[in-house]
């Protein structure tokens, strides 16, 4: 017995996968055809790991943010004329019973929408403004912050829970459930600085932006489709899904739905709606951004990608799952802060050294030119005991001259040996589904452990 009511809203989904399936064509064909245009306007970077000195177009993620986003303009009519269409009028009447118009859940789900629209149009521009200004990445980090106020006060406006389920061992302290009021919003508003910036620091080598990016959309996707009504029964058990502290008053999305899930599976095929054209665009973007590179995405394609995942997330209730997809962009943050937060001295480009004689990639330096103080030494011999990084130190007096550049990249090259730059990206690849598979078994495995679902 299936155990959600088999009645979802699917047409809109096909249509989100032709949509996907165009967007796909649309960038593989605009990319290599705008890339001279791009040249010509000055947007082109020399790739740091190559011998040629080519100049290779640079942020063409502006193509595929306009893609992206024209294409979920065009989507628009499509699952919001389906809700009322499919409307049976038991329902209709169960739903102006509860005091909630078909007229009103519409225009709800369309600030749900639009909002969303509006902060990828911010991100977009953010980016694109970042390519062509550089602006100093200290400027740059509240943008982001910004960018989400249209989506927290859709959030705010339908009462958005801010509740967070206490796990089971604190609850004799906190009880079952605690309130973080105005803290909630402040957690997702530097969510979405997280996931747009965490995507722009993890880069550098061909390949590297748009493999994350689809890796973690296709598993946001594979999350989603976990909660939608399927025909048979292959899914996990409604209990496991039905963590509270993601289940709340959403919106009424697809009208339809057994009546306890139905804002569950809405929610989830929002989510759908965005991250499905995300994955069209980062397939046909990346067969021209893989090794060699002949084109590069730009800060506005990390931009995007990132403010689509805080999108997502913040709108169809799963932070918490979101953050564990971004495994490795959390460990190359926190690896990072010393750098970030001005400790370490930190060059404008931390990527692997390139050795043209082998072909193969070593981890990079940063020089220290006068010796370190204490915080900065101490912190650099613990990442070092822990081999995170590599130091270089003066022969009599013991003071630190150079160490490995904090970056996951650098330390995947250090602990696995120099690699090509292929290579490299598929270990990374490989890191970043890890973490995906890690995130499923935490998500569904331990979470069962640890709260009563
Ligand atoms: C971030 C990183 C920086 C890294 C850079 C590489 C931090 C704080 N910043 O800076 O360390 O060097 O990304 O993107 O961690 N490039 C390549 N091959 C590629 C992609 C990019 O050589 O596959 C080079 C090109 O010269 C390109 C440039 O990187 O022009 C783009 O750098 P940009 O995105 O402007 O750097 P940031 O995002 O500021
Ligand atoms: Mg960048």
């Amino acid at each position: 017995r299936p155990l959600l009511d088999p009645v979802p809203p699917l047409p809109s989904l096909y249509t989100s996968v032709g949509f996907s399936i165009f967007a796909l064509l649309a960038t593989l064909y605009l990319v290599p055809a705008l890339g001279p245009t791009f040249i010509s306007a000055n947007l082109k970077g020399r790739d740091l790991l190559k011998i040629y000195q080519t100049p290779i177009p640079e942020s063409l993620g502006l193509v595929c943010a306009s893609v992206y986003i024209l294409l979920l303009v065009i989507f628009i009519p499509f699952p919001f004329s389906n809700s009322l269409a499919n409307l049976p009028s038991h329902e209709h009447g169960k739903m102006l019973h509860e005091g909630l118009s078909v007229a009103e859940s519409l225009h709800h789900q369309l600030s749900v929408y639009l909002s969303s629209l509006l902060s990828l149009l911010i991100a977009t521009m953010l980016g694109f403004l970042d390519d062509v200004f550089d602006i100093r990445w200290r400027h740059k980090l509240p943008i982001p912050i910004i960018a989400s106020i249209p989506l927290l006060m859709v959030y705010y406006a339908e009462r958005g829970n801010t509740h967070v389920v206490v796990p089971l061992p604190l609850r004799p302290i906190f009880g079952a459930l605690v309130n973080l009021g105005p803290l909630y919003y402040v957690y997702m508003s530097l969510l979405s600085t997280f996931t747009t910036n965490s995507i722009n620091i993890l880069a550098g080598i061909n390949g590297s932006e748009v493999s994350q990016a689809l890796i973690i959309a296709l598993s946001i996707v594979l999350n989603d489709l976990l909660y939608l009504p399927w025909p048979i029964d292959f899914r996990v058990p409604l209990h496991l899904l039905g963590n509270q502290a993601e289940v709340d008053i959403g919106g009424v999305w697809s009208a339809g739905m057994a009546h306890g899930s139905r804002e569950l599976v809405g929610r989830h095929l929002f989510s759908l709606y965005f991250m499905l054209p995300l994955v069209g665009v980062c397939i046909g973007f990346m067969y021209h951004n893989w090794y060699p590179a002949r084109a590069f995405p730009g800060d506005t394609f990390c931009y995007v990608a990132g403010m689509a995942f805080s999108v997502v997330g913040i709108q169809a209730h799963f932070t918490k799952t979101l953050l564990l997809f971004f495994l490795p962009q959390i460990f190359n943050f926190v690896l990072s802060c010393p750098q970030l937060f001005g400790l370490v001295p930190c060059p404008r480009h931390r990527v692997p050294r390139f050795d043209p004689d082998t072909n193969l990639l070593y981890p990079s330096k940063t020089l220290f030119h006068q010796p370190p103080n204490k915080l900065t030494t101490a912190v650099l011999r613990t990442l070092s005991t822990f081999g995170l990084t590599d130091l270089t130190l003066h022969p009599t007096t013991g003071n630190i001259l150079e160490a490995n550049n904090l970056t996951i990249l650098n330390f995947l090259l250090l602990r696995l040996g120099p690699m090509s730059e292929k290579r490299l990206v598929r270990v990374l690849m490989c890191v970043q589904v890890t973490g995906s598979v890690l995130a499923f078994f935490v998500r569904y495995g331990l979470a069962g452990l640890v709260y009563d679902g």
